[in-house]
């Protein structure tokens, strides 16, 4: 069996011993004689792994008592629409920063449902950089941020400090458990896990318990942080085998070394293509401000859309999977979340400065 190096976007690359585990389980498990997918979501055996994941996170993420851990389905893109629909009374205003067309997304599905304000953009400049300022709006009802913006590859390096009556809201869907983050500088954080926490099917929130009190009673039970909260995720039936995956990785992760060493070797990763980009004589051209690069997705350009196929071309006959940028503004990426090891971002390197070298 051949694996390939693989630098999906989302879903993306897993751990392969997480794959192993999985694997040998999936027939018989926990001495159930019948794989995981198969327990009913009310029996003890299932009860264990749900909670195990949830406990598992917050360890991790050193998720304080206060908050809550919720499993929710719909990907990151339903809680753009729940969020309003729980935190955007009449009378408040929901405040955007723009890094990106997720959170251009996020900000539109808020527009139908309350008034929202643009507190700081980057579109002007290609989304090439973050922010350097916010302008809030009277009466904010929360400040929503992306972290990692997954399709222009740029990334907050440090996080807006908000007078305490402001929540801020994070999409984490392509960033999170890659670095230590302090959970309190946060009322809200979700990410889709088909990034950096398993396969796709289901979306973990992490959310400050006070704010529940403002769930509204008149909006659907699915999109009700309250009843997720209340029900510890269990009011329907939850994406069973997605949130087993996620308590694999979580384990995986906890081998590792735990989110700061993890931290480290994405580091170590990231610096690697970067170095490969900035020492190529402007061959391969990053998308991203040097400041505002990311850690998880590395975009780059060639001179020409020619040179740019041509690579794309080579690198999928050597192996090398995802490295198309977004086909909405094309390029290059290599998305090199947690699961991605050093030797695949290694062979990439080599891969650019072979190509470099045939073609410059
Ligand atoms: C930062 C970010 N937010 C939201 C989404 C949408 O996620 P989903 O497909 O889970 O709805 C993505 C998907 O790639 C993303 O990268």
């Amino acid at each position: 069996m051949k694996r390939v190096y693989n630098f999906n976007a989302g879903p993306a690359a897993l751990p392969k011993e997480v794959l192993k585990r999985a694997q040998q389980e999936l027939l018989d498990f926990d001495a159930t004689g019948m794989s995981v997918m198969e327990l009913s979501h009310r029996s003890n055996e299932y009860e264990k792994v749900h909670n195990k994941a949830a406990t598992r996170l917050k360890e991790l993420l050193d998720i304080p008592d206060s908050y809550d851990v919720l499993f929710m389905q719909g990907g990151a893109s339903l809680q753009f629409s729940a969020i309003p629909m729980n935190f955007l009374p009449k009378g408040k205003i929901g405040n955007y920063s723009l890094t990106g067309s997720w959170s251009e997304k996020a900000l539109k599905e808020a527009g139908k449902l309350g008034d929202t304000h643009i507190a700081s953009s980057t579109k002007e400049t290609g989304y090439m950089s973050i922010p350097s300022h916010l302008e809030l709006s009277d009466a904010p009802a929360y400040l929503h941020i992306t972290s990692n913006n997954t399709i222009f590859g740029t990334q907050w390096r440090s996080f807006p400090s908000l007078s305490p009556d402001v929540p801020l809201i994070a999409d984490m869907s392509s960033d999170i458990l890659s670095r230590p983050v302090n959970i309190e500088d946060f009322s809200i954080i979700y990410a889709g896990a088909q990034k950096n926490l398993g396969p796709s099917g289901v979306t973990v929130v992490i959310i400050k318990k006070e704010l529940l009190e403002q769930c509204p009673e008149n909006i659907p039970t699915m999109l009700n942080y309250r009843i997720f909260a209340k029900n510890r995720s269990l009011y329907n039936t939850p994406p069973t085998f997605s949130i087993y995956m996620l308590s694999l990785v979580l384990e995986w992760v906890a081998e590792q070394g735990g989110v700061a060493a993890i931290e480290k070797y994405n580091q170590k990763k990231a610096e690697l293509i970067y170095e490969t980009i900035d020492q190529s004589e402007g061959f391969y051209i990053g998308h991203a401000q040097k400041d505002a690069r990311s850690h998880m997705n590395v975009t780059f350009n060639l001179a020409t859309e020619e040179l740019t196929a041509a690579f794309l071309s080579e690198a999928s006959e050597a192996g090398f999977v995802g490295l198309a940028g977004h086909r909405m503004i094309g390029g290059c990426r290599a998305s090199i979340y947690n699961a991605v090891p050093l030797e695949s971002c290694e062979a990439l390197a080599e891969f650019m400065n072979s190509f470099r070298t045939k073609y410059r």
